[in-house]
């Protein structure tokens, strides 16, 4: 059995089996509400944790999936926040912590799979925060699904 962590799982929304038995779902948050137009949210990860701390052993994981939130300026109460979260001021330090903890998790060799879109911070920003480049990943689009690999060396 393959052992998955989506650490910032929200609603699962990319998941084509929300209830994969490979995967444990994290989320900082545990939620039920009804969005401005009328769709429901709701997050109920396996387990609540904070990315920048993760819960689990060093080594222990086979995949990993990060997608964290991309906004930084968005209303507390909008749509976009309680669907999609939101950054702090010191984004930067909490994102490059999710990174060292995610490859601390990550058994040698595993594969980090890191989501990014860039409505409102560029890629270029975000990635200047991580020790390690990305393999490959599309590059055009405003979304992007990055590979990393966890080095062993
Ligand atoms: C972009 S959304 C993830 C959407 C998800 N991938 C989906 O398919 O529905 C980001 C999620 O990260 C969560 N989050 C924010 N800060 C976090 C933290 N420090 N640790 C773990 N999760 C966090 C938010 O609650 C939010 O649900």
């Amino acid at each position: 059995m393959s052992k998955i962590l989506d650490v910032c799982c929200g609603s699962k929304m990319f998941w084509f089996d929300k209830e994969n038995p490979h995967v444990t779902f994290m989320d900082i948050r545990e939620c039920e509400d009804t969005l401005c137009d009328g769709r429901k949210l709701s997050i109920h990860p396996d387990i609540i944790g904070d990315f920048r701390d993760i819960p689990f052993d060093d080594n222990s994981f086979d995949l990993f999936v990060f997608d964290p939130p991309h906004l930084i300026r968005a209303g507390e109460n909008s749509w976009l926040v309680k669907k999609y979260g939101r950054l702090d001021e010191t984004w930067t330090k909490d994102l490059a912590k999710g990174f060292d903890e995610c490859m601390r998790v990550l058994k040698p060799n595993g594969t980090l799979i890191f989501k990014w879109n860039e409505e409102q911070i560029k890629l270029k920003d975000v990635l200047s925060c991580f020790y390690q480049k990305p393999l490959f990943g599309n590059k055009r689009s405003k979304t992007h699904w990055l590979v990393f690999i966890k080095e062993v060396i």
